[in-house]
């Protein structure tokens, strides 16, 4: 059945063909069977192709990931093959690609949730790792709403390696003294510190390119809509077009007068660095900007940088969780299937995400080996309310992610809140979301 994947995919090429038509005329061609695995408990050798875009500032938790693995696994030649660009801007792309030309990597990064769902296994493009996760006792190991995003009726699909939160407000305290403000905790205090700082000649948020200000709109949404109608949005019990979501627009328009105007030139570490260097007072953004800054920067968590829920959602935790899956046509399956299984262990998780501003997915890991921060992440994933991110793919495919980075930019300049949500109204229904 491989082979009908492949010859489906070349056919797809030849025709010219967009990804959605191909992906179904792709799981046309597969049977159910294509996507079980078979455990052969054969050890893996050969070459190893891991694709993912933590390059960079982000690649010592990988790094320290795939040391790990190279000493359990001594007979695989590992290639660690990143595509650099923040939220894998780029990387995505260049996969998407490959599957189409059926040159699949063993396995790639991937976000749990409708990332993987509703763009790879919708198409049929994934093989189910139920094995895996029964054989190696993960079904106790993973929260159970974790393994509900990344899971159907028909299988569970990928390997969640950590759990990030996306509505964080990063500063530095002695900066926020120095400027007679404290962190506001809703956002009409966040409009009135903005303009104290803005009278002082300090921009009162910085902002990176344009999937960061997706991240800082999804802010937005929540403390505008609270978590409930937050959710109902994504569950298409709210329409786009409600006041309510008309409401969303119009704050984060009011936001974006408080950012600096070279945004959509800057990546995340570079709006991260404004805040570090004192010329903005705040960044919302994930926390691998705590990795970042500690890995990268050498800061303390708690006197180099300080953090906060983004204003409006406290109690909330906006996650998001990257996973790596194994697609259909991968060349070593053996190897695949031992990444994955590095990926989804205590020993891999616990050297990844210290370094990474994360916490395990695993509900088991050793807390100790955390900073300050993530030790507080933590305690709030087990506490507050959990909620999807947008610009990490959770509660959308990637094709309304893509559709919605035009809408965003298009808002950028226009500030038209009604015609925002109409044009994400249009979106939602062309990208099969409502
Ligand atoms: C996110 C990903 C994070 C981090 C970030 C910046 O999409 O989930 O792990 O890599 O992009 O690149």
């Amino acid at each position: 059945m491989k082979k009908c994947f492949a010859l489906a995919g070349i056919a797809m090429m030849a025709m010219g063909m967009t990804f959605a038509q191909g992906a179904q005329e792709a799981s046309m061609a597969s049977s159910a069977d294509a996507n079980k695995l078979v455990l052969d408990g054969m050890a893996p050798s050969g070459d190893l192709e891991i694709f993912s875009w933590w390059a960079g500032d982000e690649g010592p938790a990988l790094a320290a990931m795939v040391a790990d693995y190279e000493g359990k696994n001594p007979d695989v030649n590992l290639i660690n093959a990143t595509v650099t660009g923040g939220s894998g801007v780029n990387a995505k792309a260049v996969l998407k690609t490959r599957m189409l030309n059926n040159d699949p990597p063993e396995s790639f990064q991937v976000h749990a949730g409708q990332e993987l769902i509703g763009t790879w296994v919708d198409s049929n493009r994934m093989y189910d790792l139920t094995p895996i996760f029964e054989d190696q006792g993960w079904m106790d190991a993973f929260p159970s709403d974790l393994i509900d995003l990344i899971g159907t009726d028909d299988g569970i699909w990928s390997v969640p390696v950590c759990v990030h939160k996306s509505n964080v407000a990063w500063y530095i305290p002695a900066n926020l003294k120095k400027w007679g403000v404290t962190v506001p905790t809703t956002l009409d205090e966040f409009f009135m510190v903005a303009d104290k700082l803005q009278a002082q000649g300090i921009i009162p948020l910085s902002m990176g390119q344009t999937w960061t200000a997706t991240e800082n709109w999804e802010n937005v949404a929540l403390a505008t809509l609270g978590p409930d109608d937050y959710n109902n949005l994504w569950n298409g019990k709210l329409a786009w077009t409600d006041p309510k979501v008309v409401k969303i627009w119009e704050n984060f328009g009011k936001l974006l007068m408080y950012t600096n105007k070279d945004s959509s030139s800057l990546s995340w570490q570079q709006a991260t660095d404004m805040v570090v260097n004192g010329q903005a007072a705040f960044n919302w953004h994930g926390d691998w900007a705590a990795g970042y800054m500690m890995t990268t920067l050498g800061l303390e968590p708690g006197t180099g940088f300080g953090w906060a829920n983004t204003p409006g959602t406290d109690g909330v935790f906006q996650f998001l969780s990257d996973s790596f899956g194994i697609p259909l046509g991968c060349k070593n399956l053996d190897a695949a299937i031992s990444w994955v299984e590095e990926c989804g262990s205590k020993s891999g998780q616990d050297a990844f995400n210290p370094l990474k501003g994360s916490i395990a997915a695993r509900t088991d890991t050793d807390l100790s080996l955390y900073s300050a921060y993530s030790q507080s992440a933590a305690k709030d994933f087990a506490n507050d309310v959990i909620v999807g991110s947008l610009a990490h793919g959770v509660v959308a495919n990637e094709g309304f992610m893509n559709d919605f980075s035009s809408v965003i930019e298009q808002f950028m300049s226009s500030k038209d809140a009604n015609q925002a949500a109409a044009a994400c109204a249009e979106i939602a229904a062309s990208n099969g979301m409502n």
